[in-house]
């Protein structure tokens, strides 16, 4: 492999933390489906357990696959150290505990996806954390909920189900102000897209289940630290043991040794595997699912029963500009919701689509399609749905990488139907 970041990233992806000669010529990663490792001596081991060595230990602690997987990741993130877990919601859960005291609070964006609402302001809640939720990209709410028990800003570099995207380098800008780290859930635009790092955000978190894996075969999260931000003293005392221990890392480590080992969210190895093999085409799916995504938008918008489109990548939506700039004219994702008549009509459709997937995630090479409000948000009260602008006229598509004729004849044929 040629030096680090010194190939593109369609190259990179493919080939970064890639070892063959130390995996017997193999191209693909080694699974050590293991719970524990051997060791030589007792002062070997002893100085494993004091942090001396990386030698793994316990499956729970570390594993050789699942530590190839987090190479990758901090090469393609371009981050310092990364912490694999089991889920996308073992990432975003550990990383906030991680960073958060009992009666601590925190500035989200609003457009948050449906678990990580609930852990926000429910779970949380009843442990004396509270979460500010404030609009993603209004920059001036942002900075008026910061107040002095404020441990970090989170957003999500694309709302999931609203579809829109906040000013990274400009919410960074805002926190580090205020001393304060923020931290980014860039599962839907993927480092392909947007490296949050390079743009000032200090925290980056997957959920790995969706693009970056792509097969809809495996789980699993992660948690990526930049290595940048300095935990002033003042408003992170707690972080003063990591910081001796481990300097620029000190948030890497609290996060897997506080967290991640005694939470217990350990990744099967078997998981990083297969994310692995995912990951290897990421660019070129991502392409796909960008290009089928943007067409499927037009195509949407020109059929008379569908009352509206929401894609940042259609002309005058509000988040195009930001999401332009950010995303280096590389495109918009492949994420969109449109509305139809109402939530009988949307389950009429859902149940005479012949190829989409009707299914719960997204991400996947395969279209996929939900009815949120009456799945995802159903226990939700009218304020919830209404404030995540879940409605019951919206369908939320994940377009995939199949022909994107073949994805609008299909979208065709079952809008036809309504109207019979
Ligand atoms: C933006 C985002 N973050 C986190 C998650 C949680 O990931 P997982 O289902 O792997 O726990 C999801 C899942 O859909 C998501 O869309």
């Amino acid at each position: 492999m040629p030096q680090k970041g010194s190939v593109r990233f369609h190259t990179q992806v493919i080939h970064a933390a890639q070892r063959p000669q130390d995996w017997q010529g193999s191209t693909l990663p080694p699974i050590f489906q293991t719970a524990s490792h051997v060791h030589q001596t007792a002062e070997g081991l002893s100085q494993t357990f004091a942090g001396q060595t990386t030698d793994h230990i316990y499956m729970r602690l570390t594993n050789p696959t699942n530590r190839i997987l987090e190479e990758k990741l901090s090469i393609l993130e371009g981050g310092q150290a990364t912490v694999i877990m089991s889920s996308g919601m073992a990432a975003v859960s550990n990383a906030c505990m991680a960073l958060l005291r009992a009666g601590d609070e925190f500035v989200a964006g609003n457009s948050l996806f449906m678990s990580t609402y609930l852990l926000f302001t429910g779970v949380f809640q009843r442990y004396g954390l509270t979460a500010r939720l404030v609009e993603p990209t209004d920059e001036e709410a942002i900075e008026k909920a910061i107040n002095d028990k404020t441990r970090f800003i989170y957003m999500e570099t694309i709302g999931n189900p609203k579809m829109d995207v906040p000013d990274l380098a400009r919410t960074s800008e805002i926190a580090h102000r205020y001393g304060l780290p923020l931290v980014v859930d860039n599962t839907l635009a993927t480092p392909y897209l947007c490296r949050p790092l390079d743009l000032g955000a200090d925290i980056v978190l997957h959920s790995t289940t969706k693009y970056l894996s792509g097969h809809g075969a495996a789980m699993g999260g992660a948690v990526i630290d930049g290595g940048n931000f300095s935990w002033p003293e003042e408003r992170f005392p707690d972080f003063k043991p990591f910081l001796d221990r481990k300097g620029p890392l000190a948030f890497a480590d609290k996060v897997w040794r506080e967290h991640h080992i005694n939470f217990g969210t350990t990744q099967a190895p078997l998981h990083s595997y297969l994310t692995m093999i995912g990951l290897d085409t990421l660019a070129v799916r991502m392409e796909r699912h960008i290009e089928n995504a943007l067409e499927v938008a037009r195509y949407l918008m020109e059929r008379p029963e569908v009352a509206w489109v929401n894609y940042p990548g259609l002309e005058g939506h509000s988040s195009r500009p930001t999401a332009e700039r950010q995303f280096g004219g590389k495109g918009f994702g492949g994420i969109l919701t449109f509305g139809l008549e109402n939530q009988k009509t949307c389950h009429r459709f859902i149940d005479s689509l012949k190829l989409i997937y009707h299914l719960a995630n997204l991400g996947d090479c395969k279209t996929l399609i939900i009815h949120p409000y009456s799945t995802q948000y159903v226990s939700f009260d009218e304020t919830k749905k209404e404030s995540l602008s879940v409605t019951p006229d919206m369908l939320r598509l994940s377009v995939g990488i199949e022909a994107k004729e073949d994805i609008m004849e299909d979208l065709g044929q079952a809008l036809d139907g309504l109207s019979k």
